[in-house]
């Protein structure tokens, strides 16, 4: 069973028409249209939120607006769970719910059964401060955007999931797939595969994704000779070189985000570009290269020589990655084509020192960043992206000089969409040591590396190293 609704027939309702009931906090009125966004619209849960705290002001109170945005995500993230709480005590299927009960609901439920221990960064309470206003304010939404007919039910429910609802969920069997893809609040097929393919290691980089992490990663700019000192409240990154990580508020590194001489990249993409060991003077390919945190690291990393190209197939996001050149001062070394680079160019073959095929997959090992994708992702999807990575990776190797350096790399933890892509070794290839960095700071096999989410690492990457061998030309 997935979360996604119940869209049933009805023309998603626009939020002109609705207004805040005047008892519900703007914070739970934020995560209230974000999540209707998500499951009745659609939407992206990132971008709704973004839209929804900025049209009702939330950005101005920044303790309100967290809280609205951890009660939003951690909606959209929990929707299977909280599904199953509700549909239990309700004992009837929630596709017979109106949507927008359901949708408070869920808000309620998760506030009760997640929120209520729950505290900021400096300590303060995130969470309600009474299981009371919970469903006060479930109730309140609800009665004010539905009625008074769904009133009662709405607070019937949400008492019993304050005394039933951990109970409901202990009885659930781990080590049963099904259960465990409602305990995570996971597909269930994404369950199967990596527990088929990591065992518990898997499970708990699923789990681990689901919690909020400690610290955020900034690359400090090697283009910006001579500014790399660490900034005030940042602590350089004890595993990957040229990182620091910030614990809490990020506020104050704004001004060197702006100027160009931080820029915010997760430990684990950094390591994708520290794995192809870029020299001053390489030409570089990056095959798929927007938003652009590894084009620009690469071109950091030039020495003012070289270039790095950089495909795209999308022009919008083509955009994000000339903005960030701009803004890292690398542009005079990036050259931005647009377009599909499965589409060879003859004149480029074997004309590259390094190819970077960053792929685009999944991405089930960044869940905590995208709270919906777990739910927009599908089991027959993956084979259609393994099929393209596949494809990229046949033109990766055509566009590489003889001796050249290819890596692979995925934000997935699916075996499919990692180590059965690159094994056995492609036509043309010979697997290829990672640099020593890379190989300390993640699970590494000689020429392949994971990155697991929890710990140091917010995300899971894979990372495969190889050399076009000798005598290859196409
Ligand atoms: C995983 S993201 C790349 C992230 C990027 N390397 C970075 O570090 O910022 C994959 C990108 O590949 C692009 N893409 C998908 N199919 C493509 C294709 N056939 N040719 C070129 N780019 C493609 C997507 O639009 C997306 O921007």
């Amino acid at each position: 069973m997935s979360p996604l609704p119940s869209k049933g027939g009805a023309p998603p309702r626009t939020e002109r028409r609705l207004k805040r009931p005047t008892k519900v906090t703007p914070a739970r009125w934020a995560a209230w249209l974000t999540v209707r966004r998500t499951f009745d619209d659609d939407a992206w849960t990132d971008r709704a939120f973004a839209a929804v705290a900025e049209q009702l002001g939330l950005d101005a109170d920044p303790r309100e607006r967290a809280f609205a945005q951890r009660l939003a995500y951690g909606t959209v993230q929990g929707a299977k769970r909280l599904d199953h709480v509700i549909g239990v005590l309700g004992k009837r299927p929630l596709a017979k719910l109106d949507p927008p009960v359901l949708h408070a609901l869920r808000i309620g439920v998760h506030e009760l059964l997640d929120l209520q221990q729950e505290t900021g960064e400096g300590g303060e309470r995130l969470g309600s401060a009474s299981a009371h206003a919970a469903v006060s304010q479930a109730v309140e939404l609800v009665r004010g955007v539905v009625g008074e007919r769904a009133v009662a039910f709405t607070n019937a429910i949400l008492r019993r999931a304050q005394v039933d609802g951990a109970d409901i969920l202990a009885k659930l069997d781990p080590a049963d797939d099904g259960d465990l893809a409602v305990l995570l609040s996971m597909p269930e097929w994404l369950v199967t595969r990596v527990r088929t393919a990591h065992g518990q290691r898997g499970i708990d980089a699923l789990a681990a994704q689901n919690e909020p992490h400690a610290g955020t990663a900034f690359r400090v700019n090697a283009a910006h000779a001579g500014e790399d000192e660490v900034p005030e409240g940042a602590e350089p990154s004890a595993t990957v070189p040229g990182a620091i990580v910030v614990a809490g508020s990020t506020a104050a590194m704004s001004p060197a985000v702006d100027a160009g001489r931080l820029v915010p990249q997760s430990l684990s993409s950094q390591l994708v570009t520290l794995a192809l060991d870029v020299q001053p003077g390489d030409r570089v390919l990056d095959m798929c290269a927007a938003p652009g945190g590894k084009t620009t690291h690469v071109a950091s990393l030039l020495g003012g020589r070289g270039e790095v190209v950089a495909v795209e197939l999308h022009e919008h996001r083509a955009d994000s990655v000339r903005a960030l050149a701009s803004r890292t001062g690398t542009r005079e070394l990036v050259r931005v084509r647009v377009g599909d680079a499965t589409a060879l160019d003859a004149a480029d073959v074997g004309r590259f020192d390094r190819v970077l095929l960053d792929a685009p997959c999944t991405g089930t090992g960044v869940l905590a960043a995208r709270p919906d994708a777990r739910w927009k992702r599908t089991d027959a999807g993956v084979a259609e992206l393994v099929e393209l990575q596949r494809e990229l990776l046949a033109t990766a190797v055509r566009l590489l000089r003889p001796g050249g350096t290819l890596v692979y790399s995925t934000c997935s933890i699916l075996r499919e969409e990692d180590e059965d892509v690159v094994d056995p070794t492609p036509a043309g290839l010979e697997p290829a040591q990672l640099p020593q960095a890379v190989r300390e700071a993640t699970d590494c096999d000689g020429h392949v590396a994971r990155t697991w989410p929890g710990g140091e690492f917010a995300e899971g990457f894979f990372i495969a190293r190889f050399t076009k061998l000798a005598g290859e030309v196409a």
